[in-house]
């Protein structure tokens, strides 16, 4: 494999010219930085996509999309430029313009887990790169829907996952999130389909199904997205609004109306949004996260649309990556904690002002108590290392990466930090972050030079910032958030665990409503595997966590009943796991079907996923898979 060197240039220049690091920025590091992303086959140290240009044709009858990507390279001094594919069918390479040459190519060998690479013959001279090819079903990034799976059940559905590594799977590219390019799309579609981008969009279907997209500021490669299907758009404000299938227009508008607010609080906390538009599509339930931060067009799961508002947090998050990871990208999947610690700890600050401090607690409390159990996990399995926020991925799939330890570790390091600078300078700090990397990649490496010299050295203050990134654990200075509205529920579980029923008295009339859904989480997570399946079926009768659920507390419920060896909630539980393709939903219910003591469980669970993984977008159905075999 070919192991891109990407070198900061202006300290080769710098270097080369023996003057003094002084006049470069002063988070550029003193020795030179060298960065190699082994997820990636493309030689972009030497020549990059500046833009790309596609044309496709997605074709619901053989599940295949027909495209040309048209690459515009770099300035450049190569007789080689390649590119990453993975389960993609080529037909012929091009050079030029106006008057296409077929060039020469080879495909290398193919890895599992990285795909091969796409080797075309250039000339020094050649600004233009053209890939004719079209989609297989190896394809890992496409999921096409039948009718049956969608809202409305009369139109089918597609969309794309790309992060981490599979918009190769779909488009022949520079995979690696180090280099940048904008892009624009002609998309021919089914005329009865929208077809939206991470882009520039239409609002109405027209007669020809013919779309033309445009991403005008750079953007790494698993940023680019595609959805096509049954969708309408409800405008929420200006610069907000939410497409999604026609039937569930009206619940999206009342669940998402908070989204203009979130915009003009995450804009007060770390300046302008960038990318003008900010709407989110509602997906099909197979979508295997609860959103994607697509720049200019979040996808979500329509398991955040909960009826009451209390999973929009996800839709906070994805708006705070607009800034972390989609303006300031992590260099390699080994920096994912600069993605996602820092929109955790954004999310949150989002969350607090528009919902308050108690909630916010409540939200960073709950993410603790999963952060705990990922520790554990993660203590005990086979790579005790990946409790590090900077991860070694090499030879890994990039998704061992996506655990609490980068999310909620990653959070609780910048909070702690917050909390020994003060707010206000540590906002500051951010804002400027922001602003100075702004459509850039940074390393781990490059920001932690990046904060002494501009948050710890002028504030004179000394941080165990080393530890926290390169050591595994939770470091002791970790600052402890508390909430009595969460101790209470801890209280109400320990009085079930001791045979109390609850209830009685005031809490005679206890519904699901009167307390939030983190809340009831916290309930369920506090809840003793040694309570009987009566006393979880008492429960059950005046909370209705089973049916009437809200996903959230049913995954929790669920992996609870497995636990005590309740089998009443079974069809329950199949029908979720059916239905529901969000991959941290499932998959703990399915681990604990595996862990149960009871060996039927994992036969149920084999049973259960054989019905549901044609349900289950490739990133679900693989992991899960991996699980159960
Ligand atoms: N970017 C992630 C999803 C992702 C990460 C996809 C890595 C593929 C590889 C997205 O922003 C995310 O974190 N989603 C979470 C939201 C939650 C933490 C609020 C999810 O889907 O659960
Ligand atoms: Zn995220």
């Amino acid at each position: 494999m070919k192991k891109p060197l990407f070198i900061l240039l202006s300290l080769l220049i710098l270097i080369s010219a023996c003057t003094r690091v002084n006049n470069i920025k002063s988070d550029s590091v003193d020795t030179i930085e060298i960065v190699n992303d082994n997820h990636s086959y493309a030689n972009i140290d030497e020549i990059k996509t500046t833009h790309l240009n596609l044309e496709l044709d997605v074709n619901f009858e053989n599940k295949t999309i027909y495209g040309v990507a048209r690459h515009e390279m770099s300035d450049h001094n190569c007789d080689t430029a390649i590119f990453d594919i993975k389960g993609l069918e080529i037909k012929k390479v091009t050079l030029g313009t106006t008057k296409e040459k077929e060039t020469n190519y080879v495909i290398g060998k193919n890895d599992e887990l990285l795909g091969q690479p796409l080797k075309i013959a250039i000339e020094p001279k050649t600004k233009y790169i053209n890939i004719y090819y079209q989609t297989t079903s190896e394809t890992e990034a496409l999921d096409w829907l039948s009718p049956e799976l969608t809202a409305g059940k009369k139109h089918p559905f597609m969309y794309t996952q790309g992060q981490a590594i599979l918009t190769r799977s779909w488009i022949p590219l520079q995979d690696s999130p180090m280099n940048r390019i904008t892009y624009s799309a002609d998309v021919t579609v089914p005329p009865s389909l929208l077809a939206v981008m991470s882009a520039s969009n239409e609002t109405t279907k027209n007669n020809e199904g013919k779309y033309h997209f445009e991403m005008k500021q750079k953007i790494p490669a698993y940023l680019i997205a595609l959805a096509v299907g049954d969708m309408v758009y409800n405008s929420l404000s200006e610069k907000c609004g939410v497409y999604s299938e026609p039937e569930l227009s009206n619940a999206c508008k009342n669940e998402f109306s908070d989204i203009p607010r979130m915009l003009s609080v995450a804009e007060k906390l770390y300046g302008a949004y960038r990318w003008e538009q900010f709407d989110i599509v509602i997906l099909p339930y197979s979508f295997p996260f609860g959103g994607m931060e697509n720049p200019r067009l979040t996808f979500a799961n329509p398991t955040l649309i909960a009826g009451d508002k209390s999973l929009v947090s996800v839709i906070a998050h994805e708006l705070a990556h607009s800034w972390s990871g989609n303006l300031v990208t992590n260099a390699t999947w080994d920096d994912f904690w600069l993605n996602e610690g820092f929109t955790v700890y954004f999310e949150n600050r989002i969350m607090e002002d528009v919902f308050g401090k108690d909630v916010a607690n409540i939200l960073a409390i709950t993410e603790f108590q999963e952060l705990e159990v990922a520790l554990n996990d993660i203590e005990n399995g086979n790579h005790p290392e990946d409790s590090q926020l900077k991860l070694s991925l090499t030879g890994r799939n990039p998704d061992e990466g996506m655990t609490d330890i980068a999310y909620v570790k990653g959070a609780f390091f910048l909070r702690t930090i917050e909390k020994q600078v003060g707010r206000k300078k540590f906002d500051e700090f951010l804002k400027n972050y922001f602003d100075k990397h702004a459509f850039e990649t940074i390393t781990t490496e490059a920001f932690l030079s990046y904060i002494e010299n501009e948050l710890f050295k002028p504030n004179n203050i000394t941080f165990n910032t080393k530890q926290w990134i390169y050591e595994p654990g939770i470091p002791d200075n970790c600052i402890k958030i508390t909430s009595e509205r969460l101790n209470e529920m801890s209280l109400l579980a320990d009085r079930i665990n001791n045979g109390e029923s609850i209830f009685e008295g005031k809490n005679k009339n206890l519904q699901r409503g009167d307390k939030i859904t983190q809340e009831w989480q916290t309930f369920i997570r506090e809840l003793s595997p040694n309570i009987t399946s009566e006393q979880m079926m008492e429960i059950d009768e005046q909370l209705k966590f089973s049916k009437e659920g809200n996903p959230a507390i049913q995954s929790d419920w669920f992996q609870l009943a497995v636990k005590v060896g309740n089998k009443s909630v079974r069809p329950y539980m199949s029908d979720y796991l059916i239905k529901i393709g969000r991959r941290w939903y499932i998959e703990s219910i399915y681990i604990a079907l595996k862990e149960s003591k009871d060996p039927n469980d994992l036969i149920w669970a084999r049973e259960v996923f054989k019905k549901a993984e044609a349900n289950y977008h490739y990133v679900s159905k693989s992991t899960i898979k991996k699980l159960l075999d």
